[in-house]
């Protein structure tokens, strides 16, 4: 017999993969689910810039809702950007189309870091009035909110965009330790109050995304890195909603992202998910990690990558099935589809 999946925050296959406890089916998301892969979210866009869209309760809870209706995923992700408290407390920056974020006048000194001020629970209102809509409609499928690490964040505010090399970001953590630390203590309390906003308005799990951790050194990570990201999922604790913390190419540092305090770790395609296990250790579940340019090669070689990934995640203590990162825009949604309906196939009890 089957219990009643009534309360996310407690019952969802998601929230309990997350605590390594027994699940009807493996629960499978999507990162970057909603979005440009879906016709009816570029339709929904068609002339709103990217951060208004972000913006409008409205629209953030459509464009959420799309991929979960689409595809029957277990889990919505918010719609937002890892920039929005940033651009919520006062940082003068755009999302620009095929770009990304682009900041006026890049953070290079005492005088910015010290502009850069806490973010105000009020600022981010817009996020807790569509989390709060949000949890309403969406009923037992959970919600995922999210935040950039404070690397991830500092890399966007230091090089001034996207970066390939991370100069600059990184001449400030070598060059100007007391600055960096200075900068990544005040990143990690705005990712923090924008977290907790997200949890408080009913959020069943939260990601911290430190997207390109992965260009850094075990030894860079753990001195100028993990005491920040510590420092925000600590200050979720209280909550009691898992914390899935994911990076790219971060396959040498799965186990020191784990220890600042995730209950999930994300792994990209590159480690297949037994040897994260091996590295992460037993007592944190995973998440991953079909390579999002495997849904371009034709079913059978998506079905073949899907049962794998299944097999090795059965090692870890718990395992939500994702991308190694987000789906591409040119993908065929329909894929994703039936990627959903496999993972449900092959893992009902
Ligand atoms: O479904 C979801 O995953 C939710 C939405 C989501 C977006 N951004 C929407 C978005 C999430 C979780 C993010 C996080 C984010 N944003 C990260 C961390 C995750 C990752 O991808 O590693 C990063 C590094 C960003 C910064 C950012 N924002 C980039 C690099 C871009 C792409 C720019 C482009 O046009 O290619 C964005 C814009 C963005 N964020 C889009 C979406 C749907 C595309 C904008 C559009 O549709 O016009």
């Amino acid at each position: 017999m089957t219990v009643p999946q009534l309360n996310p925050r407690t019952d969802s296959a998601l929230v309990r993969a997350a605590r390594g406890e027994s699940v009807p089916v493996t629960p499978v998301w999507f990162m970057r689910q909603a979005g440009r892969s879906l016709p009816e979210y570029r339709a929904l866009r068609e002339g709103i810039p990217m951060l208004e869209a972000c913006s409008r309760p409205d629209l953030i809870q459509e464009i959420t809702l799309q991929p979960v209706r689409r595809h029957g995923v277990d889990a919505a992700i918010l719609f937002s950007d890892i920039v929005v408290p940033l651009r919520a407390c006062g940082v003068d920056l755009d999302i620009v189309p095929g770009v990304g974020p682009v900041v006026a006048d890049p953070i290079r000194s005492a005088d910015h870091v010290d502009r850069l001020r806490p973010l105000q629970p009020e600022e981010v209102g817009f996020v807790a009035e569509a989390v709060h809509g949000l949890v309403g409609t969406l009923g037992r499928t959970p919600l995922v909110g999210f935040a950039g690490a404070p690397f991830t964040l500092a890399s966007y505010l230091i090089e001034g965009g996207p970066s390939k090399n991370h100069e600059l970001t990184k001449a400030m953590m070598y060059g100007a330790p007391d600055l960096w630390h200075r900068l990544l203590d005040r990143l990690a309390d705005i990712a923090l109050t924008f977290l907790r906003v997200q949890a408080e308005a009913g959020a069943s799990a939260l990601q911290l995304f430190d997207s390109w951790a992965g260009v850094l050194s075990r030894a860079d990570y753990a001195a100028s890195v993990a005491p920040h990201s510590q420092k925000v999922l600590a200050g979720l604790a209280d909550l009691g909603v898992p914390r899935i913390h994911f990076g790219v190419g971060t396959g040498e540092l799965l186990d020191l992202m784990g220890d600042v305090g995730a209950d999930v770790v994300g792994v990209d395609w590159r480690i297949p998910l037994d040897e994260a296990v091996r590295r992460v250790g037993p007592h944190r579940a995973l998440q991953g990690n079909l390579d999002p340019a495997v849904l371009f090669a034709g079913w059978p070689v998506v079905e073949r990558e899907v049962r794998r990934i299944l097999a090795e995640g059965a090692a870890a203590r718990g395992h939500i099935f994702n991308l190694g990162h987000g789906v591409l825009p040119s993908t065929d949604p329909g894929v994703l589809t039936r990627v959903v309906d496999l993972v449900h196939e092959v893992t009902a009890a």
